[in-house]
């Protein structure tokens, strides 16, 4: 299929990596849809030209199903998914409230997979398709006060090998993209969770402080974007994508020594000794 017959749905396409896929997409000639969860307020600037901004907010559970409403009959043209819109969350395990892992979960595991089986069938029964979830490398390399968010990816990614099995027979790819430090503000919004008077809290913001620079100092958005539109436009994309954070370097040494120093290595990066 030639890259400008393709229809994308990229959730998220309002700043950062998904601004940058939505551009890249766009630029290829593919038709492309993407969303925000107030797509009323985008000023002119802010929108990529040519592109449809629809409504989605993914912690609202009828969200993606809302979404497929509003698109009709062409929720079963989308030959591209890519479940990019996410939440990014720290706080101390001990004390993360129950309602935002809740709302986490929904965001970042339970409304990707839900959009991916509304365009799923359409997918099939055209034998082509590709679903990109874009996790994140705190999945393969979990990081303290990070659990809810590493514990996230590890979900979407974990539902998205186990479907790559059964999808790919139909033509229907799907891949993992773990970003690892990018530059996009993201820190800024990130939703954080400490209690008063935490035990925790010189490390919480030791780590805090490392995760932003190394978030700053990071890789362009528009770096991940080319990785994604790589594994878009290949004929059999790859299961796993790592970019930034100088991966591959990372995977290699994780492959080879003890997991018990790969923690301590990741602690250490983080200002934390463990
Ligand atoms: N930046 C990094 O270092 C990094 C590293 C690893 C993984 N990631 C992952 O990469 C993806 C994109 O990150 P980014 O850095 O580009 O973030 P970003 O700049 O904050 O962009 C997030 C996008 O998601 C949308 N969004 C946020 N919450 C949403 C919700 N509840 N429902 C629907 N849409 C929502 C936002 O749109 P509106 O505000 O318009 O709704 C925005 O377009 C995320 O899944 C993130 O976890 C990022």
């Amino acid at each position: 299929m030639a890259q400008t017959d393709l229809t994308a749905l990229v959730t998220g396409g309002t700043s950062g990596i998904g601004r940058a896929v939505v551009a890249a997409l766009a630029a290829k000639g593919c038709t492309v849809i993407t969303t925000s969860r107030d797509p009323e307020r985008l000023a002119p600037e802010q929108r990529v030209s040519g592109v449809r901004y629809l409504r989605l907010d993914l912690s609202d559970p009828d969200g993606p199903d809302a979404l497929a409403e509003e698109l009709g009959e062409e929720i079963g043209a989308v030959d591209v998914l890519i479940n990019n819109a996410g939440e990014s969350q720290s706080g101390p395990f001990e004390e993360l409230p129950s309602a935002a892992i809740d709302r986490l979960f929904q965001t970042n595991v339970f409304g990707p997979v839900r959009l991916s089986q509304l365009v799923l069938p359409g997918m099939r029964r055209r034998g082509h398709g590709r679903i990109i979830m874009v996790g994140s490398m705190l999945a393969s390399f979990p990081l303290a006060h990070r659990s809810s968010y590493a514990a996230s990816k590890a979900a979407l990614a974990g539902f998205a090998t186990a479907a790559r099995q059964e999808l790919s027979p139909f033509g229907v790819w799907i891949s993992v993209v773990e970003p690892g430090s990018i530059a996009t503000g993201i820190g800024l919004r990130r939703t954080k969770y400490l209690d008063e008077g935490s035990v925790y809290a010189t490390d919480v913001s030791t780590m805090l402080e490392h995760l932003d620079r190394n978030e700053r100092d990071g890789i362009a958005p528009e770096t991940v974007a080319a990785t994604i539109v790589d594994a878009v436009i290949s004929p059999r994309p790859r299961e796993l994508y790592a970019v930034g954070s100088r991966a591959p370097l990372p995977f290699l040494l994780k492959r080879i020594l003890p997991r018990g120093l790969m923690s301590k290595i990741v602690a250490a990066q983080h200002g934390l000794r463990r």
